[in-house]
């Protein structure tokens, strides 16, 4: 199984947008697992059909064995690993026990790979604590969509010290950051040109992956449903997230 993980901290940045919209791709290629590790529960009320019986912090917990936690979703092969946001129990588990764990992650993740998946995707909280660390590190590769602001330059800065700083932490080379995502763009906006061309200058080594201002992604989150699904997502969204989904896959092959 491959591990891919959604990670910026910063809020707002389309995150949970690219991890549904990734997972949902790659599900395409393999049966998907797409793990809500954000207390928020975005992905989870998005794409989570049923009432949930138990969630990722329940797992975590021990209190429910991992496959009574994760739910089909109507997505052919995409299934979630949900968390139930405001009412759930994941945030005290980030903030109260996460540190007394530093595998948590690393263990669902390969129990998950025992139930054959072939593809994870994780998609992150908008911060980078021991939790993130810990999910990160249990990922073999971190993908960051930012938006084009004048910050964002500083954004990418300081994610791809905070990931140096957690591969040491946990001893591990894990996880690749080759990927950065631009999302929302607008080619009328001048300034959206020039931070494209800023960071073709300053992430060397990244690739970058461009995505317009779709509005697909706000619509679909309110009818529950994957913008592949609607059939109104902007041909350029389709496509980036093809190629992002095809180069993950040819390098796991
Ligand atoms: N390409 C896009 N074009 C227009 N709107 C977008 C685009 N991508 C995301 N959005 C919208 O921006 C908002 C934030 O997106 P999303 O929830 O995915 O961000 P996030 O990084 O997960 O946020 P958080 O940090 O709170 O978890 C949502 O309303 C979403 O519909
Ligand atoms: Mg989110």
């Amino acid at each position: 199984m491959k591990t891919i993980a959604i990670s910026l901290q910063k809020g707002g940045t389309g995150k949970t947008s690219l991890a549904v919209t990734l997972a949902a791709e790659l599900s395409t290629y393999g049966d998907t697992v797409l793990i809500d590790a954000d207390p928020q529960g975005n992905a989870s009320a998005w794409i989570g059909t049923q009432a949930l019986k138990a969630e990722l912090a329940g797992v975590l917990l021990k209190k429910y064995a991992l496959d009574n936690a994760v739910i089909k979703t109507q997505t052919q092969g995409l299934s979630l690993l949900p968390s139930a946001g405001l009412d759930g129990q994941l945030k005290v588990f980030v903030e109260q026990m996460a540190s007394a764990e530093p595998f948590c992650m690393q263990d669902i993740i390969s129990e998950l790979a025992g139930f054959n998946y072939k593809y994870a995707v994780i998609d992150l909280s908008p911060s980078f604590g021991t939790f993130e660390r810990e999910a990160l590190t249990a990922s073999d590769e971190v993908i960051t969509p930012i938006m084009p602001d004048p910050f964002c330059v500083d954004g990418i800065e300081i994610f791809s010290a905070n990931i140096i700083d957690a591969r040491q932490k946990m001893h591990t080379d894990k996880p690749l950051y080759s990927k950065i995502v631009i999302n929302a763009l607008d080619n009328r906006i001048k300034q959206h040109s020039q931070i494209v061309s800023d960071m073709k200058d300053k992430a060397k080594g990244l690739k970058l992956y461009l995505i317009p201002v779709d509005q697909v992604f706000r619509r679909s989150q309110t009818t529950h449903q994957t913008i592949q699904s609607t059939g109104n997502a902007k041909a350029e969204t389709l496509e980036t997230i093809k190629i992002l989904a095809r180069d993950l896959t040819e390098a796991f092959k």
